[in-house]
């Protein structure tokens, strides 16, 4: 059958969904979108956005739109594929829509979709079930939809729920792209600390930004997967199924165990560590105190946000040519190879081009490359826990962001801004580029003749005019040092 299709498929347009598109195709494809059986159309989105329901009024979250380019505006038929070109559905195209909300260029794509392939790959495939089909499912179920793992107040309260409810359980890792195996170890770590038959099941489910409606999607799915009741401490709007609210718990520094509220003596009541007091402990390294969650936990909440000091971390200096980004982030790697705690790599703008990004130029659409690809690697770098001094002109402020995003999925970014001005680099005019770029030589030269858009989200802002570059070494080492991504020296 499969080679049947892809003879038909053959000649058909192909698109690759970014990742949290691909996500939502899985789940369309999957039925855990239920009633949604295809990307959104302009009349849907709209209604879905401004009141969370659907044309007919069934109640729908969140936008679950498609992304192209304006290319594919008149395409028919499109193949959908996954990033290593393995065709997954087709889409029908019904409707080519533009949406304000979308980048320039692009068109959303709606219409009804026809499953070629499941996506086989991706760590802890055993975890992943399809929804049962509509109807399949006859039993009662309280799940529990989450992104984070269960810390000891979670596992008491899910324990006390499902015991007064006389529930089985149902976990729903909700995967959202970063730290996706730490969670689902994090998770299985404590299976045992769950009530008897739980089961654990992972979901791709892109992030919504809105957090009320990523717990609504959430909602959703977990209705898909059976579920008619979900446990949640916060308020569902609309949701298919019974919402639980637990209730509250709290840690008994008396008796020291976890238990409600009401059962323990105001003086002895210790709550849960929250969101930020966790960052903390974790960006210093200290200890995750067993009091709030298993040892093996803890482990895993080390290992997805290890202390400042082993993180990767990017530092990416961005600024014109000539303003003393390769000199200063030479030096910079210089000292911190000098200091040897941390392995350094230097991706210079010059040096890139010769390798990496030989052959392109310098127009837009080269330049964005050549800065994805140094955004990649450092990416790479900082996912193995190195730290990487990039140091390209990087004259584009969206594609700065889209490497800063691609950075901190795995790690830190520092964006550094060499604001050496633009007369004070002509005037150094070391490689001669400026007077040639002024004699019309070079055309599309940054500063000149092409934009250099002026970072507005630099952690660090730079003028390398008059001073010495030891000291602008040392500006910078402070910053890494006072952020905690590298030690005090001598401490
Ligand atoms: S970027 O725009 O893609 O970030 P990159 O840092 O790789 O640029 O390369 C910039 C270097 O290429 C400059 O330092 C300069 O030596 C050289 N160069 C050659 N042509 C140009 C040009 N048209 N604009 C800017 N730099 C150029």
């Amino acid at each position: 059958m499969s080679n049947a299709l892809s003879a038909d498929l053959h000649g058909l347009a192909s698109l690759t969904p970014a990742p949290a598109e691909l996500a939502d195709l899985e789940q369309l494809l999957a039925g855990a979108f239920r009633p949604l059986t295809g990307f959104l159309g302009p009349l849907d989105a709209a209604t879905v956005a401004a009141g969370g329901r659907l044309t007919d009024g069934t109640p729908w979250p969140a936008p679950v739109v498609l992304t192209g380019p304006e290319a594919l505006a008149d395409a028919k038929r499109i193949v959908l594929q996954d990033p290593e070109t393995v065709p997954l559905a087709v889409l029908e195209v019904t409707e080519a829509w533009r949406d304000p909300a979308a980048p320039a260029g692009t068109v959303r794509l709606a219409g009804p979709l026809t499953p070629l392939r499941e996506p086989v790959y991706g760590a802890f495939r055993r975890l992943r079930r399809r929804p049962p089909a509509p109807g399949e499912a006859a039993r009662p179920v309280l799940a529990v939809a989450t992104r984070a793992p269960l810390h000891r107040r979670e596992l008491g309260q899910i324990r006390q729920t499902a015991e007064k409810l006389g529930l089985p359980v149902l976990v729903l890792a909700l995967l959202s792209g970063a730290h996706e195996q730490e969670l689902v170890r994090a998770l299985l770590a404590v299976h045992r600390e769950l009530p008897e038959g739980a089961e654990i099941v992972t979901v791709n489910l892109a992030p919504r930004a809105d957090a009320a409606r990523d717990r609504a999607l959430a909602a959703h799915v977990a209705a898909a997967y059976g579920a008619t009741h979900l446990l949640s401490e916060a308020p569902v709007g609309d949701a298919p199924l019974t919402v639980v609210s637990p209730e509250p718990w709290a840690y008994d520094t008396d008796v020291e165990v976890w238990r409600p509220v009401a059962r323990i003596d105001e003086r002895h009541r210790r709550a849960a560590l929250t969101e930020a007091e966790l960052g903390e402990l974790l960006d210093r390294g200290s200890a995750v105190p067993e009091w709030f969650t298993p040892p093996a936990v803890a482990a895993e909440l080390r290992r997805a946000r290890p202390p400042r000091h082993e993180r990767g971390v990017t530092v990416f200096f961005t600024g014109l040519s000539g303003s003393g980004k390769s000199t200063v982030a030479r030096a910079l790697a210089d000292a911190l190879v000098e200091r040897g705690d941390r392995t350094v790599t230097l991706l210079d703008g010059d040096v890139v081009r010769q390798m990496l990004s030989a052959g392109l130029t310098f127009s837009k659409a080269d330049r964005d490359l050549n800065i994805r690809r140094i955004g990649f690697v450092a990416a790479e770098i900082a996912r193995h826990g190195g730290l990487a001094i990039c140091a390209p002109i990087a004259p584009y402020a969206a594609t700065r962001a889209e490497v800063r995003r691609m950075v901190e999925a795995v790690g830190d970014f520092v964006l550094i801004h060499v604001a050496t001005p633009l007369a004070e680099c002509e005037r150094r005019d070391r490689k001669g580029l400026y007077a040639k770029a002024r004699a019309g030589l070079i055309p599309e030269f940054t500063g000149i003749s092409d934009p250099y858009e002026t970072p507005t989200d630099a952690e660090l802002v730079l003028d390398t005019t008059g001073r010495a570059v030891a000291d602008c070494v040392d500006e910078v080492l402070k910053h890494l040092s006072a952020g905690g991504w590298i030690r005090p020296q001598g401490g």
